[in-house]
C-alpha cells in the first residue's frame, strides 16, 4: 500500500480543494514530498492533519500561520507594566527606521546609553565612548563584552544615529531594553520565535517560591532566557536572601544571540560588584542539547524557570532529528521539548516552573507530553492565570513539577484565588492522560456515578459532518434568501432544543467551498445539529435537511434504540454540562468530547419519557416559563437515572449556574 497521496487524493481526505491543499502546503501545514517528479503528500500527515481538523485544532493553527506572516509591531506593555514607556519606544522605533539601523545596533548603543544612565561608564563623546576609554573603573567583564559586541556588529557606525539615541534621556529601570527589543521586533518574528516575555513579577515569584526552599548553593537556569526576566528575578533574589550564592549559578541559554546579549549585561549591572562572566549563552537547547560541549556537557540544575516558546517553527530539515533524538514527543509542538528536557536537566528532587497554555493539560493533541510528566515528575501545582501576553489569547497556566522517581498524592490547585488539592494519580487514568483540573475529587465522584451505569456511547456509532467552510462568508453567503439558495445554519442560530428561523443562504457549489461534505450528508432524514465553538452543550434537532457552517456541527447518532432526541435531551441537560465542563473544560465543543460521553442503557419506557419530553422542549418557546419547567423536568429526570444525592444535584447545577469554568 502507498504511503502518499496525490494532491486529489489529498484534497478528497481533508475535505477541501486542491487550491486549498497548496494553500495550506505554502502556510506549512501540508509538506510535499517529490516521487517521480510528482508531488506527494505522506500519508500519515494527511491522517494527522485530518484528526486536527475534525477536532478544531486547524483554527489555531491558521491563526498561528498569520500571525507569523504579520510584519506588524506593537509595544508588549504587560511586559514592562509601564505603559509611560510607550512614547519613548515609539521614538526609539521611528530612529531604528529613520536610519534603516540594525536591531543589534540599536540595543547595542541602548546599552551603552544604560551603563553611562548606571554610572558604569562615563559620559564621554560618542567617540570615546565607543573605544571603552573610561576614566571609570569599568570591570574588565564589562569591558570585553563590549568590545566582542562591537566587534561582532562589524559596521561603519551611523555616528549620527547613535547620538540621537545615546540623547535620549531614558529612566532606565527594570528591564526597559528587553521591551525595546521586543517592540522592535516584528510580530511574524516573536511568533516564529514563540518570543513573548515574561512579566516581571511572576518571574519574581516563581524564582522566589523554588530558591526559598533550597539550601546551600543552588544552580538555577532558564532554558530559553530571551532578555533574561528570569534571570534578573533569580538574581533579585540571591540579593534578598543575603546569603552567598554566587551570580555564576545563575544560567540562561537563549536561541537569539541579542536577547543573549540583552541578558548578559543585564546580569552585569545587576552584579556590578562582582567581577564576573554570566553563564549566559547563546545555545540552541533542542539540537546542542545532545553535543559534547565541555561548559554544558552533564551539567544539571537544582531550579528551572521559563516561559518556553509556544508553536516555533522548526525547518523540515530538523524533523527527522526531533523524531530520532525526542521519540516520546510526537506533536513538534516547541514547549513540550523544553518540558522534556528541563526534566532531563534537572537534579532529581529538583523543581520546574514553566509558563504554558492551558492546552496543555486537556488538549488530545499534547498526550505525549502530559504522559511524559506523569513518568517523570511529580506535579506540585497549577496556577490558572488567563491570559498574560498582549496579542497571544490563550488562556495560560503555570505548571509547576519536582523531579522525582516517586509519585506523590495530593496536587494543590491554585486557580484565581481559590485553593483545592485534587489526587493528581486521577491523571494517569484518565483517557489521553488529561490533567482535568478544575474537577475537584468531589466533582469526580459525580462524574464516576454517571460512568457507573451500563452504557454506550457515541464512539463508532454515529457520522459526523463537518459544517461548511466557505473559505468568503461575505461573498458566498446571503442575509435574504435567493433562486436556487438554501438555508444554511450557523453556530448562534442553535439553541437547546431550538433552531432559530433563517438567517442566511447558501448556493451550495462543493468546487467554490473551501470545506464542504457532499450534499447528501447534510440531507439526512433526521440529524443533531451543535454549536461547535462554545463552552456549553447546545443541541437541537433538525428534520428539514438545513446545510450548516463550520461553527455548527452535524451527529447522526446510529445507536439502535436511541432516538436522536433522547440524545439531544441528555446532552443539553444540566447534568452532561457539568460533566462536559469538568472533564474537558473546553471552548470548542469536539467530536472526542462527545465520543467519551456516556449513553445509559435504558429501559423503552425511560427513553418514551424522556423522548416525549424532548418533543415538548422542542414546541416550547425557549424564553418561555413552561420551557423553564420543562427543562427542570428533564434535569430532575437525569438526575434520577444516575441516582445523584440532593447535595450532589445541588453541586452541579451550582457549579453550571455560576458559570465557574475558569475560562468563560
Ligand atoms: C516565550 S520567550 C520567553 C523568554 C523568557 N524565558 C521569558 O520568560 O521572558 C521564548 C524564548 O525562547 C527562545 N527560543 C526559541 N527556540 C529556542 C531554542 N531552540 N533554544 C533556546 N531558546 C529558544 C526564543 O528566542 C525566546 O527568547
Amino acid at each position: 500500500m502507498s504511503n502518499t497521496l496525490n494532491i486529489k487524493e489529498t484534497a478528497r481526505q481533508l475535505g477541501i480543494t486542491t487550491t486549498t491543499v497548496l494553500n495550506w502546503e505554502k502556510q506549512g501545514y501540508l509538506k510535499p514530498v517529490k516521487e517521480n517528479n510528482v508531488l506527494q503528500y505522506q500519508k500519515h500527515h494527511v491522517l494527522r492533519l485530518k484528526e486536527q481538523i475534525e477536532n478544531g485544532e486547524i483554527d489555531r493553527l491558521a491563526n498561528r500561520a498569520n500571525k507569523k506572516n504579520s510584519s506588524r509591531r506593537f509595544v508588549p506593555d504587560e511586559y514592562s507594566g509601564k505603559p509611560e514607556e510607550i512614547p519613548l519606544i515609539e521614538k526609539i522605533i521611528e530612529i531604528v527606521q529613520a536610519h534603516e539601523l540594525q536591531v543589534a545596533e540599536c540595543i547595542f548603543v541602548l546599552c551603552l546609553n544604560r551603563l553611562v544612565y548606571e554610572k558604569i561608564l562615563d559620559a564621554l563623546p560618542l567617540a570615546e565612548l565607543l573605544k571603552f576609554y573610561n576614566k571609570s573603573s569599568i570591570s574588565e567583564n564589562i569591558k570585553q563584552e563590549l568590545n566582542l559586541w562591537q566587534l561582532e556588529l562589524d559596521i561603519e557606525p551611523n555616528l549620527e544615529a547613535y547620538q540621537e539615541l545615546l540623547d535620549l534621556q531614558i529612566n532606565f529601570s527594570g528591564d526597559l531594553i528587553g521591551t525595546i527589543y521586543q517592540s522592535i521586533l516584528t510580530e511574524g518574528h516573536k511568533s516564529k520565535e514563540g518570543s513573548y516575555y515574561t512579566p516581571s513579577e511572576l518571574c519574581e515569584n516563581m524564582a522566589g517560591e523554588y530558591m526559598n526552599q533550597m539550601k546551600g548553593q543552588m544552580k538555577i537556569l532558564d532554558p530559553c532566557c530571551g532578555t533574561g526576566p528570569f534571570l534578573i528575578a533569580a538574581g533579585k533574589q540571591i540579593r534578598k536572601m543575603g546569603r552567598l550564592i554566587k551570580p555564576e549559578n545563575i544560567w540562561g541559554y537563549d536561541i537569539d544571540p541579542i536577547a543573549v546579549k540583552i541578558a548578559r549585561i543585564n546580569l552585569m549591572i545587576l552584579f556590578r560588584d562582582f567581577n564576573f562572566n554570566p553563564n549566559v549563552y547563546h545555545r540552541d537547547l533542542i539540537y546542542n542539547y545532545t553535543l559534547d560541549d565541555k561548559i554544558h556537557k552533564n551539567r544539571k540544575f537544582d531550579i528551572i524557570i521559563s516561559n518556553p516558546p509556544w508553536g516555533a517553527e522548526f525547518k523540515v530539515e530538523q524533523l527527522s532529528f526531533l523524531k530520532e533524538n525526542y521519540p516520546s514527543i510526537l506533536t513538534l509542538e516547541s514547549f513540550s521539548y523544553f518540558v522534556l528536557i528541563g526534566l532531563n536537566l534537572l537534579n532529581t528532587g529538583g523543581f520546574l516552573s514553566y509558563i504554558l497554555p492551558e492546552s496543555i493539560l486537556n488538549i488530545r493533541f499534547h498526550k505525549d507530553i502530559r504522559q511524559f510528566i506523569l513518568q517523570n515528575a511529580k506535579i506540585l501545582k497549577i496556577f490558572n492565570h488567563k491570559r498574560i501576553f498582549k496579542n497571544v489569547f490563550t488562556p495560560v497556566i503555570r505548571l509547576d513539577l519536582q523531579k522525582i522517581a516517586e509519585h506523590n498524592k495530593g496536587l494543590p490547585i491554585i486557580s484565581n484565588g481559590t485553593s483545592y488539592q485534587i489526587n493528581s494519580a486521577r491523571f494517569q487514568r484518565n483517557i489521553d492522560f488529561v490533567f482535568d483540573i478544575y474537577n475537584t475529587d468531589r466533582d469526580a465522584g459525580i462524574i464516576a456515578k454517571a460512568y457507573s451505569l451500563n452504557h454506550t456511547s457515541l464512539l463508532k456509532q454515529a457520522d459526523w459532518v463537518l459544517g461548511i467552510v466557505t473559505g468568503n462568508n461575505k461573498e458566498l453567503l446571503s442575509k435574504s434568501p435567493k433562486k436556487g439558495w438554501q438555508h444554511i445554519l450557523k453556530g448562534t442560530d442553535i439553541e437547546k432544543f431550538h433552531i432559530k428561523n433563517p438567517r442566511h443562504w447558501i448556493q451550495y457549489d462543493k468546487d467554490r467551498l473551501q470545506q464542504a461534505a457532499s450534499l447528501a450528508r447534510y440531507k439526512a432524514k433526521e440529524k443533531l445539529v451543535y454549536k461547535f465553538i462554545s463552552s456549553k452543550l447546545v443541541f437541537a434537532y433538525d428534520n428539514k435537511k438545513r446545510l450548516s457552517l463550520n461553527s455548527a456541527n452535524i451527529v447522526i447518532p446510529k445507536i439502535p434504540g436511541y432516538p436522536l432526541k433522547v440524545i439531544m435531551a441528555l446532552f443539553n441537560s444540566t447534568l452532561y454540562q457539568f460533566i462536559f465542563k469538568k472533564k474537558f473544560f473546553a471552548l470548542k465543543v469536539l467530536r472526542n468530547h462527545l465520543e467519551q460521553l456516556p449513553l445509559p442503557i435504558l429501559k423503552s419506557s425511560s427513553i418514551k419519557q424522556i423522548e416525549k419530553l424532548a418533543d415538548r422542549l422542542i414546541l416550547a418557546s425557549a424564553d418561555d416559563e413552561l420551557f423553564a419547567a420543562r427543562f427542570a423536568e428533564l434535569d430532575e429526570l437525569v438526575f434520577n437515572l444516575f441516582g445523584l444525592l440532593p447535595e450532589e444535584r445541588k453541586r452541579v447545577i451550582s457549579e453550571v449556574a455560576i458559570n465557574s469554568n475558569l475560562q468563560d
